[in-house]
């Protein structure tokens, strides 16, 4: 198995109930080590969905892409802290206030409560969203410009990296320096053919090749016949 691959491959749990993300997470045991919980899980099962996972030793991405003032996105995200998280996502166009005071809220709790500080990402630009998408709601840059700027005004914030499409991983990288890290969804293996809604899309091995820190990938998982036959492939294909 590709370890240092398949260890930065985060699985979406996006499922209507906990009994089934415990069946998908049994199912990913010793090929998946990261799942990612978003809005629909967690709407369903509440906090303690994060704890369940926690519980059996694999890491955590609570992706509840907060948006809001910063005094609301800071305490927010301490709470997910504190249920342990590992990687958590603001919107970058929430602007520098909130990611700083997030940041500085985050690194104050973890220093006083001798916690590892989780990894704060930011949100550019959704990769269900192209650029016709993107000017129909006002932004006139393209999706690419749009991505590099966020993610510099989200470095300057103190964050620990951002998720963006994969055909912006070496543009970010170029703008902000390797050590900050990009968090890659519409990702689409070559066993599988649909793209679902995601618009902008590559391989997890071209994704990694191109150096992206983590891929995250749910339908063509989650929703494979055979889950264990899905993670084998995926496994040939990115090593
Ligand atoms: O099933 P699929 O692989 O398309 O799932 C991608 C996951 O990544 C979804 O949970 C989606 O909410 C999330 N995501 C995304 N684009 C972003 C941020 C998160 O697709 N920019």
């Amino acid at each position: 198995m590709n370890d240092n691959r398949m260890n930065r491959v985060i699985v979406a749990l996006d499922v209507e109930t906990g009994g089934r993300a415990m069946e998908i997470v049994r199912a990913c045991e010793g090929a998946i080590s990261f799942f990612k919980v978003g809005k629909q899980l967690f709407t369903a099962e509440g906090p303690d969905i994060v704890r369940r996972i926690k519980e059996t030793g694999n890491r955590v991405f609570l992706d509840l892409k907060y948006h809001d003032i910063p005094n609301t996105v800071a305490n927010a995200t301490v709470e997910a802290v504190k249920l342990g998280a590992d990687i958590i996502d603001v919107h970058t166009s929430g602007g520098f206030e909130m990611m700083k005071k997030t940041m500085d809220m985050v690194r104050d709790y973890c220093a006083g409560h001798g916690v590892p500080e989780p990894g704060i990402f930011g949100i550019t630009i959704l990769t269900s969203l192209d650029d016709n998408a993107l000017n129909q709601i006002g932004y006139t840059g393209t999706a690419a410009q749009m991505v590099v700027r966020l993610a510099v005004l989200g470095r300057e914030a103190g964050i620990a990296g951002v998720v963006c499409s994969p055909l912006e991983i070496s543009l970010v990288k170029k703008a902000c320096g390797n050590d900050f890290k990009t968090l890659t969804p519409g990702i689409r293996p070559l066993f599988s053919q649909s793209a679902d809604d995601q618009k902008r899309v590559m391989t997890p091995a071209d994704a990694f090749d191109a150096g992206t820190d983590y891929i995250v990938m749910g339908r063509p998982i989650t929703k494979a016949s055979n889950i264990e036959e899905a993670l084998k492939k995926l496994d040939d294909e990115i090593g």
